[in-house]
């Protein structure tokens, strides 16, 4: 599985990156704006351009506009712009932009496929079910990005969960929820209706774990030179999950990637280890 970081923080790009196991970056307009927030005033273009120097694997820049036309033309634009840096760019593309039901609904797959036509690699963001990734596909998506994280969100939030943003979400808790009705006393019929009016999977989607799934075993059966990039990633269990089902890429934030590498056993392991290096030991090494 290759990992990249998710974020638009230098500092956090170079140091992952001088860590070895880094092989690409995203971000987007939120995470860019962090970065804004920390540093007012940067130009935006030399971040920019340090940021696609700072790693060897693609980068990836989303465009700002909503339909087909205005996102061709920026993605033309970033990819004319920095992709010479370092040969290293990649455009995100929301899969659908519509902000209400009534609007336009694929724009985003429109500039996909026109993109592709232009040898423009492509990333479609903010895939949130495995029928979004499927058409994304087909339009020929260099990547697609399940934001799995905030599918974790929607189905937390739909059954009253309380929960903080790095919190795991179980899928087999929600499975369990769901069997539970089968104990009630009801005719077939009945628990059938009841089951199938159940709001405790996403149209059969019980985690974002479980939608990467989905999405990889779509993507296997059909032979899809898109990759996969597990998106909105928020803790280590769920970057061992995804990396479990053979997922192409994670995209994981800098707390994640380090949250990978921690373990209590191993902090003591290493106090006890140190306490024990002998005079006779220590000799060895001068
Ligand atoms: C992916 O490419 C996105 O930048 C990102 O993973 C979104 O993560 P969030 O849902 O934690 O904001």
């Amino acid at each position: 599985m290759q990992i990249f970081i998710d974020t638009a923080d230098l500092n956090e790009i170079r140091e992952a990156y001088s860590w070895g196991i880094v092989d690409g970056v995203t971000t987007n307009p939120s995470l860019i704006k962090k970065a804004v927030d920390r540093r007012p005033g940067l130009s935006m273009r030399d971040y920019i351009r340090d940021i696609c120097r700072s790693v060897e694997g693609p980068v990836s820049l989303e465009v700002k506009g909503v339909s087909t036309e205005q996102m061709v033309q920026e993605a033309e634009m970033l990819y004319e712009r920095f992709n010479p840096v370092n040969g290293n760019v990649v455009v995100k593309v929301p899969v659908s932009t519509a902000m209400e039901d009534g609007q336009p609904l694929f724009e985003g797959i429109r500039a996909i496929k026109t993109l592709e036509g232009r040898g423009i690699p492509t990333n479609a963001t903010l895939v949130m079910t495995a029928e979004q990734a499927l058409m994304a596909a087909k339009a020929g998506a260099t990547y697609a990005s399940p934001f799995l994280g905030r599918v974790d969100d929607y189905l937390r939030t739909k059954l009253d969960i309380a929960f903080d943003k790095s919190d795991y979400y179980d899928p087999l808790c929600a499975r369990h929820l769901e069997e539970q009705t089968w104990e009630e006393e009801a005719s077939g019929a009945e628990l059938y209706d009841r089951l199938m009016r159940s709001d405790i999977s996403d149209n059969g989607i019980y985690s974002g774990v479980d939608l990467v799934d989905s999405i990889v075993t779509i993507y296997d059966a059909y032979g899809f030179d898109t990759q996969v990039i597990a998106a909105s990633v928020r803790n280590a269990r769920q970057a061992r999950e995804v990396a479990e089902m053979g997922v192409d890429i994670a995209t994981l934030p800098f707390e994640v990637i380090r949250e990978m590498l921690t373990h209590p056993k191993t902090l003591e392991g290493m106090q006890l280890f140190t306490r024990d290096v002998v005079p006779e030991y220590e000799e060895l090494f001068e």
